[in-house]
């Protein structure tokens, strides 16, 4: 369906639809969420749900013939004011940690936009954990998805390695597939990102700038300032996984931490529109909050 070139390799993103396909998507997700057979979406799901309106797509290594990443969803139903809308759930999206920083799970994200699009349906869905930088990286600045839902502990305890010990809280996140926003990031050269500079001399504040901790990592300060203003911003840390690996205690610190402000700051009407990474001096990240409608534009 599509080649790309990727850094010294070459990928083919395309639908995925036969028992051989599927089976490779189950390998995939062992290598990206270890540790939980049990966990592992089974080949015959897939199968039913690309055969029924959901796309399943997968990106094959040319170079190896090995599929690097994929990504599923299926539609699905939303109520609002003015009744039951159809939308897309996205699922699961992965990329092999060997094929990962290429930008791949940006192309098979818009290649999924693309297969929504042209099934005619106005939202996709997905939810993510808000403490994951990389994520929100891609989530928010890079595809332009906003976030007003914020929801605690949906999927129970997790078994996988990736989650399991720290309470399931997600961002739901929105991608309004005819956005100005959206269309701007998949269809045309992307905007020029706006810094935490920028955002700073707009007159945003970060609400709970952290401290460094004993082992380097970040501290949540307590309280957070009350949101005041347009913009505000609300700092993460930078990398939450090799965090949570070291200091549970501290990831737990984070949840509650991030669980309470972000509640408060949706109750208060503020949507997530923009994320900043700052790779440098140290590493950073804040997630960017504006109150009202306005920000699909
Ligand atoms: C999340 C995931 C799909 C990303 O895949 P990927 O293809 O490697 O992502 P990318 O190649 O876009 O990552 C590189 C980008 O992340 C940025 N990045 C790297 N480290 C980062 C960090 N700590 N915080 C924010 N951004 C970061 C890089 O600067 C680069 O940005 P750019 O493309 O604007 O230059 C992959 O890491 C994965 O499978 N994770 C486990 C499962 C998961 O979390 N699934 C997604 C649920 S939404």
């Amino acid at each position: 369906m599509r080649r790309l070139h990727l850094g010294k390799h070459t990928f083919e993103i395309r639908f995925l639809e036969s028992p051989a396909d599927m089976a490779a998507v189950e390998d995939v997700q062992r290598a990206v969420w270890p540790g939980s057979e049990a966990d592992v979406v089974p080949s015959h799901l897939l199968i039913t749900l690309a055969h029924n309106g959901g796309v399943v797509l997968g990106a094959w290594h040319q170079e190896s013939g090995r599929l690097a990443g994929f990504v599923y969803g299926f539609p699905g139903m939303v109520e609002t004011p003015a009744g039951w809308q159809f939308k897309h759930c996205s699922h699961q999206l992965g990329v092999r940690p060997e094929y990962r920083g290429l930008g791949l799970s940006f192309h098979l994200k818009r290649a999924q936009w693309q297969w929504v699009r042209h099934q005619g349906l106005p939202l996709i869905t997905w939810t993510y954990d808000p403490l994951l930088s990389r994520n929100a990286h891609l989530n928010i600045r890079k595809l332009g998805a906003v976030c007003r839902t914020y929801l605690r502990e949906v999927y129970g305890e997790m078994r996988d390695g990736l989650n399991a010990g720290l309470p399931s809280d997600r961002f739901q996140v929105e991608l309004w597939v005819a956005a100005p926003r959206v269309l701007r990031r998949l269809e045309r050269e992307p905007p020029s990102p706006l810094d935490l500079a920028h955002y700073l001399s707009a007159g945003a504040h970060i609400l709970n700038p952290s401290a460094q901790g004993e082992g380097g990592f970040p501290v949540p300060v307590e309280p957070a300032s009350p949101a005041e203003g347009e913009v505000v911003l609300v700092e993460i840390p930078s990398d939450f996984q090799a965090l949570r690996g070291v200091d549970r205690d501290l990831a737990f610190r984070w949840r509650m931490h991030t669980r309470a402000l972000f509640e408060t700051l949706f109750a208060q009407g503020y949507w997530v529109t923009d994320f900043v990474y700052l790779p440098e001096p140290w590493p950073r990240s804040f997630y960017v909050l504006s109150h009202g409608e306005a920000q699909l534009g």
